[in-house]
């Protein structure tokens, strides 16, 4: 048992939440932080538009920098998870390969993987941070779901629809599959 596991009396573990911008993965992620504290286990929410602020702050939007945004998440997290924490991970990811090699860094009940599913259509007229709005005027480039690819999860552990369910009903979701893996009992 590492010694992380023995302070917060649960193990490690990761939860990536991959989806659009304005899919609501944060709001998810940091929904299921809340249950988590409030049922005592001990988690930590790793947003990549924070992250962007800081540990990934000279990288950029295209394919390479996504890769290296999502490879130093994915072994900041690994740490993390070393230290017992149940690390929810928010940012888009959105390529197949760069999500594959992250699980890869992870045990088979360490690593869940939820799409929060919501249609560009949705997430666009949404568009809480006026992203989308510039994105079609050209102002910014490779935007996620405009002029850069968003690859459909081939294998999610979960997919949460977050146009049709309530949030409350998300975060049971990503709970009960949490407690099937047994990382919390
Ligand atoms: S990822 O593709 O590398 O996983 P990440 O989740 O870290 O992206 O950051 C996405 C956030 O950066 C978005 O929520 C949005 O606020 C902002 N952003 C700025 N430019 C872009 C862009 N070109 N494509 C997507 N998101 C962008």
């Amino acid at each position: 048992m590492t010694p992380g596991r023995k302070m917060s009396g649960h193990k490690g573990a990761v939860i990536w939440f991959t989806g659009l911008s304005g899919s609501g993965k944060s709001t998810l992620a940091r929904a299921v932080n809340v249950a988590l504290d409030g049922q005592g286990w001990h988690s930590f929410v790793l947003d990549g538009d924070v992250i962007r602020h800081g540990l990934c702050k000279d990288l950029g939007f295209d394919n390479e920098d996504r890769q290296e945004n999502i490879r130093r998440i994915g072994e900041v997290a690994r740490l993390f998870m070393e230290a017992g924490v149940i690390v929810l991970v928010a940012c888009i990811s959105p390529f197949q390969s760069d999500r594959d090699r992250v699980r890869s860094l992870f045990g088979k009940n360490e690593f869940l993987e939820v799409y929060c599913n919501a249609s560009l259509a949705v997430c666009e007229s949404r568009d809480v941070k006026g992203l989308y709005e510039k994105a079609r005027r050209g102002e910014i480039k490779n935007f996620t779901g405009i002029s850069s690819p968003y690859e459909l999860p081939d294998r999610p552990d979960i997919t949460v629809n977050s146009e049709i369910e309530s949030l409350a009903s998300c975060v049971l979701q990503v709970l009960s599959e949490i407690k099937t893996k047994g990382i919390i009992a």
